[in-house]
């Protein structure tokens, strides 16, 4: 069941050991602007808000590597998307590795749009490509 996690909720302990897993650390707790969307114990997307500018951008998105082509990262773009629009946000934001090949399809088949490169953007020399949506 998919569910939204908000900063004065418990930060879950699944998350946690999965961001170890798939990333080697894990990014903490979240701050008053964050959201995450969670399909226990599977998969998570983080989000930063920005309410003002309508914008949000997505930091992260995993899925338990014994998990993944079953529709859970997919699922929870979708959701994230409906609740963006009833918030009134239009403009969706995430960067992304180039080699990334998953990440990318899956954005680009979720409707996202590749607009701008980022050369070296990462600490091991690695181009950041930039994607957005319009909701
Ligand atoms: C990227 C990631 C979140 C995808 O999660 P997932 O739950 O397996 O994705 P879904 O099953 O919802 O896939 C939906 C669509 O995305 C695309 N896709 C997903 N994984 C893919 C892959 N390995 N190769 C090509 N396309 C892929 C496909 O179009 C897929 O639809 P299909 O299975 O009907 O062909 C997952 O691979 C992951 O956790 N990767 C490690 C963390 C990461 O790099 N996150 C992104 C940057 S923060």
């Amino acid at each position: 069941m998919m569910n939204l996690l908000i900063s004065t909720d418990p930060y879950p302990s699944w998350i946690h050991k999965l961001e170890l897993e798939v990333f080697g650390s894990p990014w903490g707790p979240l701050a008053p602007h964050e959201i995450v969307f969670i399909e226990t114990p599977w998969a998570y997307a983080r989000w930063s808000i920005n309410l003002v500018a309508k914008e949000a951008e997505l930091l992260r998105i995993v899925t338990h590597p014994s998990h993944l082509r079953k529709g859970k990262a997919k699922g929870l773009l979708l959701a994230s998307d409906y609740y963006f629009k009833q918030q009134g946000v239009d403009h969706l934001l995430l960067e992304v590795r180039e080699s990334n090949t998953a990440a990318r399809e899956l954005y680009q088949n979720l409707g996202w749009s590749f607009y701008r490169q980022r050369i070296s953007y990462y600490s091991d020399g690695e181009n950041a490509q930039l994607y957005e949506k319009r909701l």
